[in-house]
């Protein structure tokens, strides 16, 4: 029986690493995501057939609660709360691996009196340290990024040096509570340390630098779980969890380069701060407003078109709609293509998502460092609901909060038109100067509305 479990969790975690593999290539991903979860099916059904302490009916009960519950909140959720969904489930993750680890530590040395080896012993001590830092900053990341709480930096004198403090008290309570392991006051405060530094590490992460912090929280979900692995002797379990912890670190590395921040930065926290803009300070931005039927004609004479989503296209649902006018510009041979930022919307890939489930092919997908040249030899750029990700402010003035950030040379094209409801700023909370460019005109309303107009009126051309 045992080498049958030990081969099923070989499966999985063959399954696991190759499944992330596929996730690399977007047109790969849908299988990927699907061995994934078969990975996850084999290593439950390998688990469920180990147990011993609690009866099988125990668990499917807890199993149905769970399911019910995530079935719940999944049929409720919009696609726009995707991100503080993902920022919940790493929270939760990161509870679990706390939980458990501290349950075997629990087991072992409250109830049997035994001690724990160094290796399990430091393992609890990290599985504490990052699950409780990863639960309560994502918490912080959900709350920020529903708008609970203000997405802007919260920052206090003294912050990095409390914060360095607590991080030094962390390992004197982890080496004196795995010394002394038969008194649980110790871990008792380890654990409100971790969960006091998760608040206090993301609190002063705000505007747009969001993004390096799901990544990362995403990452330190991995590592706890990693760290569950070892205290449980659980191979599966190891190799998934350094996987997430890895790709989290990878796909952080991006997220800072696509912010053009350092990951020494983002390690100490307190970056990205927004600046303040006192009363009147701020240059009123004369705007030229278009209307559909100009919108409509300006596509029916170029040669080449671009698209930048952003989160307003996510919160119209207009990915759908760009779809029919790819099709528009295809009957016209206009070469269109979307430019995607890599933090354009609320998480990584969230674009891609959203065009990917219209149908639109991966091929029109492109990379801002592939597109960003070609920019300027582009009749027209269409900015659907995008803002901080075209905003030359990144380029132009340093006392922007963006300022170093790259962006899409969306101002460089011939043309620039601007889908958006409002005058409303994105997610950094600034103005963007892009609005007022001579090249750049103004198409008022909600995406998936104004486009399904222009769509309309070009069918009519
Ligand atoms: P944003 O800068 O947030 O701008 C979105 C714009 O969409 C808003 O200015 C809004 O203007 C418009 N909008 C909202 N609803 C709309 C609708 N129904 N129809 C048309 N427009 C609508 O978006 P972005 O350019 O994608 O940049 C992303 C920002 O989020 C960056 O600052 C990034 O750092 C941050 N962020 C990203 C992530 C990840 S991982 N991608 C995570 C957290 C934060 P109106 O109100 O005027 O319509």
């Amino acid at each position: 029986m045992n080498i049958l479990i030990q081969l099923a969790y070989l499966l999985a975690s063959i399954l696991f690493i190759v499944g992330i593999k596929m996730l690399g290539k977007t047109k790969d991903a849908r299988r990927g995501n699907l061995y994934s979860a078969l990975a996850m099916f084999v290593a439950i059904l390998a688990t469920l057939a180990q147990v011993e302490m609690i009866s099988l009916v125990d668990i499917f009960i807890c199993i149905l609660i769970g399911s019910a519950i995530g079935a719940f909140i999944a049929n409720r959720v919009e696609m726009t709360q995707m991100p503080e969904m993902v920022a919940l489930f790493n929270g939760f993750g990161g509870l679990a691996s706390l939980s458990v680890v501290f349950a075997d530590y629990w087991l072992n040395t409250q109830i049997y009196s035994y001690s724990l080896d160094s290796i399990t012993g430091t393992s609890v001590a990290l599985g504490i340290f990052i699950g409780g830092i990863t639960f309560t900053g994502s918490m912080i990341a959900f709350l920020k990024l529903n708008g609970r709480i203000s997405g802007n930096a919260i920052t206090f004198s003294g912050q990095h040096l409390l914060n360095l403090v607590l991080f030094l008290a962390t390992i004197v309570f982890a080496v004196v509570g795995m010394l002394d392991q038969a008194e649980p006051m110790y871990l008792y405060i380890l654990i409100g340390l971790s969960l006091l530094l998760g608040i206090l590490t993301v609190i002063p992460i705000g505007g747009a630098d969001m993004p390096v912090v799901i990544s990362l929280l995403n990452s330190y979900s991995g590592m706890a779980a990693c760290m569950t692995g070892f205290v449980l002797n659980n191979n599966v379990l190891i190799i998934s969890g350094a996987l997430v912890g890895a790709s989290g670190i990878i796909l952080t590395k991006i997220m800072c380069k696509a912010m053009n921040r350092s990951l020494v930065n983002v390690l100490l926290g307190g970056f990205g701060q927004t600046a303040v803009v006192k009363g009147g300070e701020e240059e009123q931005i004369v705007v030229r407003e278009v209307g559909v039927e100009e919108a409509a004609m300006l596509f029916d004479s170029a040669s080449s078109v671009i698209i930048v989503p952003g989160y307003g296209m996510a919160v119209a649902q207009a990915q759908h709609i760009m779809n029919e006018l790819s099709e528009q510009c295809e009957k016209r041979n206009i070469d269109f293509r979307f430019a995607i930022h890599p933090v354009a919307g609320r998480m990584p890939g969230h674009m891609n998502v959203l065009l990917a489930e219209a149908n639109i092919s991966y091929d029109k997908m492109v990379e801002m460092d592939q597109i960003n040249d070609d920019f300027a030899n582009t009749d027209l750029v269409l900015v659907v609901g995008a803002n901080d990700v075209v905003n030359p402010a990144a380029r132009t003035n340093p006392n922007s909060p963006i300022y170093g950030m790259p962006i899409l040379n969306a101002d460089k094209a011939r043309t620039v038109i601007v889908c958006k409801r409002s005058m409303g700023k994105g997610y950094a909370g600034i103005e963007n100067e892009l609005f007022g460019y001579p090249n750049c005109l103004m198409l008022f309303g909600d995406a998936k509305q104004t486009i399904t107009k222009v769509v309309a009126e070009l069918k009519e051309i």
